[in-house]
C-alpha cells in the first residue's frame, strides 16, 4: 500500500465554519497571536487566553467535519494515511480518520501546569480556572504555544520521511517548524498542494490544485484512485 502523509492547516476546516489565522477575517486580524498563544500571554492574563480557548472549544461542538476531512478518512480504504495536523480541532477523527497527529496540541484536552505528562480530555467546552491537576496545579489548554518546541515535530519528521505522496492542504505554511516538514520528503515522493492561495513548496513532483479542500480533495481522490489503484 501506498503511503500517503497530509499536512493539513485552518484552511481545510474552514468550510466547516471555523476561521482559518492569517486570511482577511482570519482569527489573528481579530486577536493578537502574542496576547492569547504565548506562555507570556497565559503568564499575564490567564483569563484571557482561557477564555479565548473555552470560545473555541465551545463553538467546535457544532462543527461537523466537511467533506474534504472525509475523503481524507476514506483514503484509508486504499492507503496508508497518516495526518499530520497544524490544527487544534477535532474534525480529522470525528470524520473517521485513524492515524492523526496534531503538531500544534489539541482544544478538547487540558494539561497541568507542573506537570508535562499529565495530559487529559475534557468533557466539556469550558475549562474553568478553578481547575487543578491532581497536583494541585492549573490546567491550562493543551496548546503548543507560539516560540515553544513542538513535541510531536520528531515523530513527523520520520512520518513525512516515509511518504510516497504528501499532500499539503490548507496552511499558508508561514509557521515553523511545521512548515519546514515539506523539506523531509524523499526524492521520489509525490507533493499535491490543495489551496486557493497556494502556497510555496519546493519540489519537481509538485502539482498544485488552486481549489478549496472540499473541492480539492474531490479532484486529488479521484487522482489518487486513477494512478495509483488499478
Ligand atoms: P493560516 O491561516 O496561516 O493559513 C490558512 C491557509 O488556508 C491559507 O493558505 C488559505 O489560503 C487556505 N484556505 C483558506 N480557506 C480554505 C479552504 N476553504 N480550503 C483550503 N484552503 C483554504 O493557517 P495555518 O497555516 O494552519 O498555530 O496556520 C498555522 C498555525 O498558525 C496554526 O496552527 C496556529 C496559527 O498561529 C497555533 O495556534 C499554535
Amino acid at each position: 500500500m501506498s503511503k500517503v502523509v497530509f499536512l493539513s492547516g485552518a484552511g481545510v476546516s474552514q468550510e466547516s465554519g471555523l476561521k482559518t489565522f492569517r486570511d482577511m477575517d482570519g482569527l489573528w486580524e481579530e486577536y493578537d497571536v502574542m496576547d492569547v498563544c504565548t506562555p507570556e500571554a497565559w503568564e499575564r492574563n490567564p483569563v484571557l487566553v482561557n477564555e479565548f480557548y473555552n470560545q473555541r472549544r465551545k463553538q467546535l461542538i457544532n462543527c461537523k467535519p466537511n467533506k474534504a476531512h472525509e475523503l481524507i478518512a476514506e483514503l484509508e480504504k486504499w492507503f496508508e494515511v497518516s495526518v499530520i495536523t497544524q490544527n487544534v480541532d477535532n474534525l480529522h477523527e470525528k470524520a473517521g480518520s485513524t492515524n492523526v497527529l496534531h503538531l500544534h496540541g489539541e482544544l478538547t484536552k487540558a494539561r497541568s501546569t507542573v506537570d508535562e505528562n499529565y495530559i487529559i480530555d475534557l468533557k466539556e467546552w469550558e475549562l474553568k480556572l478553578s481547575d487543578k491537576c491532581p497536583k494541585g496545579a492549573q490546567l491550562r489548554p493543551h496548546i503548543v504555544w507560539f516560540g515553544k518546541a513542538v513535541p510531536a515535530f520528531d515523530e513527523a519528521i520520520e512520518i513525512v520521511n516515509n511518504a510516497d505522496i504528501l499532500v499539503v492542504i490548507g496552511t499558508s505554511l508561514n509557521v515553523y517548524p511545521a512548515a519546514g516538514l515539506v523539506n523531509y520528503i524523499k526524492e521520489k515522493c509525490k507533493v499535491y498542494v490543495i489551496d486557493p492561495e497556494t502556497p510555496k513548496v519546493t519540489s519537481a513532483n509538485v502539482e498544485y490544485i488552486a481549489e478549496k479542500a472540499t473541492i480539492g480533495m474531490n479532484k486529488l481522490t479521484k487522482i489518487l484512485l486513477k494512478t495509483y489503484i488499478n
